[in-house]
């Protein structure tokens, strides 16, 4: 943190993102934070619009001269025929790499009277409370990738995957650190039977383990984690894994919760900076509409005070005001109910 000034970049983006941001600058404005500052910059379909590009370099200096990102959502069904560069998720996936950010925490936990709204047996989600820490700067994601014709003239599309082994390193620690300040147990996912990637993953994952005696690793491969992940959730406390198996098990864990829409996450760099996001997208269906439901982006708002500011009284007080939201019945569309963006953000407020 820069002196003491609180300077937070909000990148909004496209579809629901504004609507749901707004209500998480409400929440920290109520906080009276000293020094907070507010910057603004495009991203995702509507910087392509305005600018030509989903990330323009103003965008990036913005990040560059705050302390953290507070980012609503990229995505735009019009643009997904541009070249590959070109399109909205190149905004998040710039920044990521741009900005160092390799380590993307995902919690999932079941909030207290919701058990009935995942599609698994309430039981079995009343046990959930998990950490997924997803690689967020390697693997497939940012391999060579390309189109090409193979030698009898077949079009060919290919994408590298590959870590090394510093790479496997940092997030293993990330993961390893995670896990001594929760239950002490971590799960590494790969999928070292077939690939050669994943090998070096695990024996990375198992060097390092030397230096956290204390936490329980194992590890499972990742058409196993996705079973267990339905079956034996509760048995999880950290998993670590790759930024693809990430990609896919974090979504697939925001379901055994209930609603995408009460997931938050950071993506962290080395030090303190980091960007803050609810892992849902930006909803082009319900954009625009004051229906979105805002509690994901205000819980990564809790997210950020915790993480980059070290405000931990206070994004705990967040995240109390958005159970006692819930607990008190305020239910977005996507859990069954019809209180719209403003009314939620209007109860956590309330409820701070
Ligand atoms: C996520 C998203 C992104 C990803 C997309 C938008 C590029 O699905 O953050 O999980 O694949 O990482
Ligand atoms: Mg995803």
């Amino acid at each position: 943190m820069k002196s003491n000034t609180m300077r937070i970049a909000v990148f909004a983006g496209d579809g629901i993102g504004p609507e749901v941001t707004e209500q998480a600058v409400r929440v920290l404005d109520k906080l009276g934070l000293s020094g907070l500052e507010l910057l603004e910059g495009d991203v995702g379909g509507m910087a392509y619009r305005k600018h030509g590009h989903p990330l323009p370099p103003a965008t990036i200096e913005t990040a560059r001269s705050a302390d953290a990102i507070l980012f609503g959502a990229v995505g735009d069904f019009d643009l997904d025929t541009l070249e590959r560069h070109l399109r909205p998720e190149q905004a998040i996936l710039g920044l990521r790499k741009e900005l160092g950010l390799f380590a993307n925490l995902r919690p999932a936990r079941v909030f207290e009277g919701l058990e009935e709204l995942t599609t698994l047996k309430p039981e079995v989600a009343r046990e959930i409370d998990l950490l997924i820490v997803r690689e967020l700067n390697g693997d497939v994601y940012f391999g060579e990738k390309g189109m090409r014709k193979t030698a009898d003239g077949r079009r060919e599309g290919y994408d590298m995957m590959s870590y090394a082994e510093d790479e496997v390193r940092r997030i293993a620690r990330t993961g390893f650190e995670a896990a001594m300040k929760r239950r002490k147990k971590m799960c590494s996912v790969d999928k070292a039977n077939v690939l050669e990637t994943s090998q070096l993953w695990r024996d990375v994952v198992i060097e390092t383990s030397a230096e956290f005696p204390e936490v329980e690793l194992s590890h499972m491969y990742v058409d196993n984690a996705a079973m267990q992940l339905v079956k034996n959730p509760g048995d999880f406390d950290v998993i670590v894994t790759g930024n693809l198996f990430g990609d896919i098990l974090s979504d697939q864990a925001s379901m055994c919760v209930g609603s995408i829409g009460l997931l938050a996450s950071a993506s962290l760099a080395e030090g303190t900076y980091g960007l803050y996001e609810p892992i849902h997208g930006s909803a082009p269906d319900i954009a625009g509409k004051g229906l979105a439901n805002p509690m994901a982006t205000v819980l990564s708002a809790a997210m950020m005070l915790r993480y980059s500011f070290g405000l931990e009284e206070q994004a705990s007080a967040i995240e109390a005001a958005v159970a006692r939201a819930l607990a008190a019945g305020v239910r977005g569309g996507d859990l069954g109910g019809s209180a719209g963006t403003r009314a939620i953000g209007d109860a956590i407020v309330d409820n701070l």
